[in-house]
């Protein structure tokens, strides 16, 4: 967000206007944040193949599923669903990793028949899938390294008790099934979870993934996953992207030399790409003064915005409203019948009932976490780029609602 002139923009258009014109509460996307983003990453590698794989599961609108598809980025979906919008989106399913966990093998024969890449997070779907393919259809393999990392337990997937990937103590099990069936294996994949501020993490997967790719021949790809951790306030360490993909990219070659052929390094940021774009602009419905806290209760909450609730989550807020007021401490809290608070002792311009405050960093896992609860109904998306406000998902209605329920009588 940009202040200019006592008025908050974000790519040149005024928020304000946004919330004024399409109504609050409404998700707003900046398409010049995600481009800048996907140029950081991308300009930090040299001297190999980069491939950014968007993770969709942050944010699956198509439009924004369009614009990393013009970036040139492929995409990483974890649900045939999420296959089925990227290919509607228009990538080519061999741009799409499909990278489901504990689904049975319909779902995966489901992600061959759309022509899509596979990746295989256990072993009793790798056996069914080389007892049903053979060598006919490559896969992926994704492995638990065993490493814990991330910010909260929600978020870390490649600790021991992680249900996701295969560990990569049962690599002579993966050997013996890829044998037995001929199955070739063109992808390892490793993600051990998100907001890893610390870059050694990466290579330190890096250098179990290069030990064991001597032994799969057939490698087109080794997938890195995700997890770069992003700022959620000012002052916020990063993930240092410039010094891993220096670092990594140095020894990817290396490793591509020994292995004997040229592989692609794949990454699949999804919170890298989109979060810092993103910001939820609700509306003032009360400020309630209680014997402790002054509330300022706003027209949304969890089932908008549930990362505060589910991961105890930082997201600043701004009052956009009354950007010279003086600053008081707030709680921000929703209108759900739950304790759905956004942000706890908040210092914010003074916030008056009818102002729009700006929750920033809702671009990764906002929208695509919102839900109908309270039977409230879900806001817009508006696409913002170059001054132009963009309408990319309409507001929500009671039809909508009971568009699935049948049989009332
Ligand atoms: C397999 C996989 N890849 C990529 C991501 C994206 O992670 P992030 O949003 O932290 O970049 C996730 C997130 O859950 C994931 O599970």
């Amino acid at each position: 967000m940009d202040l200019i002139n006592n008025e908050y923009y974000s790519a040149g258009v005024k928020l304000t206007g946004v919330a004024h014109d399409f109504g609050t509460p409404v998700y707003v996307y900046n398409a010049e944040i995600i481009q800048q983003q996907y140029e950081t990453l991308s300009k930090s590698f040299h001297g190999i193949t980069l491939r950014i794989q968007y993770a969709c599961k942050a944010l699956t609108n198509l439009s924004i599923l369009r614009v990393m598809k013009n970036l040139g980025a492929g995409l990483d979906a974890v649900s045939i669903q999420e296959v089925q919008l990227g290919l509607k989106a228009g990538f080519r399913p061999d741009q799409i990793l499909f990278t489901p966990n504990c689904v049975s093998i319909r779902e995966i024969i489901a992600g061959v028949e759309a022509g899509v890449r596979i990746n295989i997070d256990n072993i009793s779907i790798l056996e069914q899938f080389g007892n049903t393919y053979g060598s006919n259809v490559p896969c992926c393999i994704r492995l638990n390294p065993h490493i814990s990392a991330g910010a909260h337990h929600h978020i870390q997937t490649g600790h021991v008790d992680s249900k996701f990937g295969i560990s990569i103590h049962q690599l002579r099990h993966i050997h013996r099934l890829i044998k037995t069936f001929g199955i070739k294996v063109n992808g390892l994949h490793i993600h051990t979870g998100s907001e890893i501020l610390d870059s050694s993490v990466f290579l330190k997967v890096a250098d179990l993934m290069f030990d064991e790719a001597e032994a799969f021949p057939d490698l087109e790809f080794i997938d890195f996953g995700s997890g770069f951790k992003v700022a959620y306030k000012e002052g916020d360490v990063t993930t240092d992207i410039g010094d891993l993909g220096k670092t990594l990219s140095s020894r990817f070659r290396d490793f591509c030399r020994d292995y004997g052929r040229d592989l692609e390094l794949w990454f699949e940021p999804g919170k890298f790409l989109v979060s810092e774009a993103g910001i939820l602009l609700v509306g003032v419905n009360v400020v309630k003064q209680t014997l402790a806290t002054v509330f300022a209760g706003v027209d949304s909450g969890q089932n908008h915005l549930i990362r505060p609730m589910f991961y105890d989550a930082y997201h600043d807020i701004v009052n956009i409203s009354n950007p010279e007021g003086r600053p008081r401490v707030y709680t921000v809290v929703g209108y759900i019948c739950e304790t759905d608070t956004l942000g706890w002792d908040r210092k914010i311009n003074e916030i008056r009932e009818g102002d729009v405050l700006a929750i920033k960093n809702a671009g990764a896992y906002g929208f695509s976490m919102s839900n109908n609860y309270n039977s409230r109904l879900r806001p817009p998306e508006v696409l913002v780029n170059h001054g132009k406000a963009t309408l990319i998902r309409r507001r929500e209605t009671l039809d909508d609602l009971l568009l699935t329920q049948t049989e009332f009588s």
